[in-house]
This record gives C-alpha cells, sequence and structure tokens, in this order.
C-alpha cells in the first residue's frame, strides 16, 4: 500500500479550504496517516524544492510556502501517489480541469493552494522530511471497509 505526501499550501489555509480540501480525500477512501497543521521554516521549503533551486521562480515559490501556516498530510491509499495527483489537478490552473482541486480553487501557478508528490520515490523523500517522527497507524478495520 502506498502513501503519499499532501501540503494544503498558506493560500489554501488562509482560505479557509482545509476542510473542503480534505473531505475530498477522506471521500474517496485514502486513510489519513499524518496531519499537522504548522509554520515552515525556510530551511524546510528549500529542502523541500531543492530540486526546484536553479528555476527562477523558487526564490518566490519559498516566499510563498513560508508566507504562512500549511496543512501537512501523509494520506494511505491503492495507488494514492498518482490518484492524489489526478484529484489535486495539473500544476497551472489554466490546464487544471474543472472538477479538480486547483480546477475549482485556484487561478495563478504561484498560489495553487496544494501540493502533491509527484511519484512514489519522491513520496518516500517527503514523507521522512515533513513527519520524521513517523506516521500514525490507522484503524485496520477501516481497510477492510475500502479494500475487497
Ligand atoms: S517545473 O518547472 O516543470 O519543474 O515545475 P513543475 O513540476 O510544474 O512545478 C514544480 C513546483 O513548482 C511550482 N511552480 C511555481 N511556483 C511559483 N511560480 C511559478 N511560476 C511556478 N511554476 C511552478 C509548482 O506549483 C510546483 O509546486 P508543488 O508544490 O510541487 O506543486
Amino acid at each position: 500500500m502506498e502513501t503519499t505526501y499532501i501540503m494544503i499550501k498558506p493560500d489554501g489555509v488562509q482560505r479557509n479550504l482545509v476542510a473542503p480540501i480534505l473531505e475530498r480525500f477522506l471521500a474517496k477512501g485514502y486513510i489519513l496517516r499524518g496531519l499537522k497543521f504548522m509554520n515552515v521554516s525556510k530551511s524546510l521549503a528549500e529542502t523541500h524544492y531543492s530540486d526546484l533551486s536553479a528555476k527562477p521562480f523558487f526564490g518566490a515559490l519559498v516566499d510563498y510556502i513560508i508566507s504562512g501556516p500549511v496543512v501537512a498530510i501523509a494520506l494511505e491509499g491503492k495507488d494514492v501517489v498518482a490518484q492524489a495527483r489526478k484529484l489535486i489537478g495539473a500544476t497551472n490552473p489554466l490546464a487544471s480541469a474543472p472538477g479538480t482541486i486547483r480546477g475549482d480553487y485556484s487561478i495563478e501557478i504561484g498560489r495553487n493552494v496544494i501540493h502533491g508528490s509527484d511519484s512514489v520515490e519522491n513520496a518516500t523523500k517527503e514523507l521522512a522530511l515533513w513527519f520524521s517522527e513517523g506516521l500514525v497507524d490507522n484503524n485496520p478495520v477501516l481497510r477492510s471497509q475500502i479494500y475487497e
């Protein structure tokens, strides 16, 4: 079973989108393994986005992520890495379909509300970075209601 890293970015938090966004993932059947409301240090933001350090928008991206608290989320589920990206929608809101989180809630790529790991490998790295204390074991009965 996969686990992915999801982050509701500062604009999503400030705009009171935490509950509607969480609702989409939990209603789909993903299982919560971690949830934290937190401020992000500059070094944590820079480490998380280190692959993008050469991009012209890197500084603005880091400033955006540290501009207010985020909600860090670990979600478990079958194929959750790829499926969560589908629910999130394309990175640029111009390309994200209505019905997706970014398609419904965002206009600007630099304020696109939410992050989701883009591969199983990156999910593992990001979960280790954001949930270094480990994940919470969830009720196994729940799994039996979601999976055959
Ligand atoms: S790239 O350029 O293809 O590597 O970027 P992409 O994979 O599309 O996006 C990686 C993350 O960078 C954010 N991004 C931006 N932020 C601010 N301004 C601009 N112009 C911009 N372009 C991309 C994008 O939202 C991705 O963030 P996460 O949090 O990973 O979704």
